[in-house]
């Protein structure tokens, strides 16, 4: 096997504002493993993934820069990492394209994405939809990535871009993309909705209560943690207490990721109280701690050209390197260079 740098790569769609799901589950992590300095890190806002369903042109281009903004003020740096909208390095299309060859139908066809975004519409989905996946290979083996930080419901997307490499190396007799290693999320990260604790807390939920989003101001957020569903009983003293109790669960990981504790810390600190007061003390803690990266977001909001400069300086720095793995990549199929 080829020797490959460490690089991770990963990517949020910008099809809807940032929630605390994206923030606690996601952006955090990547400026985690951006400081710990082990890997190269490459973080992408996916456009042209955004696209494969209906985006209103403005809310689109809104949302792509408000997600930069989210990238900057959780703290990733744009010297560290590599911080890129997709559509401004055009090698993930072109990559998406040659994977759209190699990526079987009938690999696609069993993506349960697909199944569940599709559903019984299929006829009416859109072509991208269906090749989704094959461009989300694009994105990550177009850096010759290792590593890809994802939440578990990535992780089949992460196994056909496995396969799309595989099958890629194998017929053309060549070594030339690296086999992806998912990096999953924990279970006790996963933020699932306010008002169903088995379903993520999704930005595409119809029912904005759900979610904490970024942009949420203090009574807001207070006033959704008040509502949030949870069941009569009190906080148990240890996480076995929460056993077929996911919005008490989830209501528990939520203020474990925000205050740096464990669950079984927080449930030790807080065995028998009754959710409503639970509930007041998260509100403060989600409030203290979101607040300083709201208004570094409305900030930078407040500058737009300033983001698009950072983000034309992220696709010249990401195309040193996609740029020469296309071009082999067309040799190796035979293009005439
Ligand atoms: N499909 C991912 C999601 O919806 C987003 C994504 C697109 C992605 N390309 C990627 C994630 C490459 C990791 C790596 O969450």
């Amino acid at each position: 096997m080829a020797q490959f740098t460490p690089r991770v790569f990963s990517g949020i769609q910008p099809s809807g504002g940032l929630t605390l799901g994206n923030y606690l589950g996601a952006i955090t992590k990547f400026v985690a493993t951006q400081d710990a300095g082990t890997h190269e890190t490459v973080f992408c806002m996916v456009d042209l993934h955004a696209i494969t369903v209906p985006q209103a042109p403005e809310t689109l281009r809104h949302n792509t820069r408000e997600l930069c903004a989210g990238f900057l003020a959780a703290g990733i740096d744009p010297e560290k990492s590599i911080l890129i909208n997709q559509s401004q390095v055009p090698e993930h299309a072109q990559l998406g394209w040659v994977f759209n060859c190699v990526a079987r139908m009938g690999w696609m066809g069993r993506m349960t994405q697909w199944k569940d975004k599709a559903g019984a519409n299929a006829e009416g989905a859109s072509l991208g939809l269906f090749a989704y996946p094959a461009l989300m290979a694009a994105d990550i083996l177009v850096y010759h990535a290792t590593h890809v930080p994802v939440g578990e419901d990535q992780k089949q997307h992460i196994e056909l871009t496995r396969d799309i490499a595989a099958k890629f190396n194998h017929d053309y007799g060549v070594d030339f993309f690296p086999e992806v290693e998912p990096v999953i999320e924990g279970v006790a990260t996963r933020i699932m909705s306010l008002r169903d604790g088995t379903r993520k807390m999704s930005k595409s939920d119809p029912v904005d209560a759900s979610r904490i989003n970024l942009t949420d101001d203090a009574d807001t957020i207070a006033r959704k943690f008040r509502k949030a569903k949870t069941d009569p009983d009190p906080l148990p003293g240890a996480p076995e207490g929460l056993d077929q109790r996911p919005d008490a669960r989830n209501l528990v990981n939520i203020y474990a990721a925000l205050s740096g504790a464990s669950v079984a810390d927080v449930l030790a600190a807080h065995d028998g109280q009754m959710f409503g007061h639970f509930k007041q003390e998260l509100a403060d803690l989600a409030v203290a701690k979101l607040s300083p990266v709201s208004d570094e977001m409305a900030r930078l909001m407040r500058d737009p050209a300033e983001i698009d400069r950072i983000l034309a300086r992220g696709a010249a720095r990401a195309r040193e390197i996609t740029v020469p793995i296309l071009e082999r990549t067309y040799e190796i199929v035979g293009m005439v260079r």
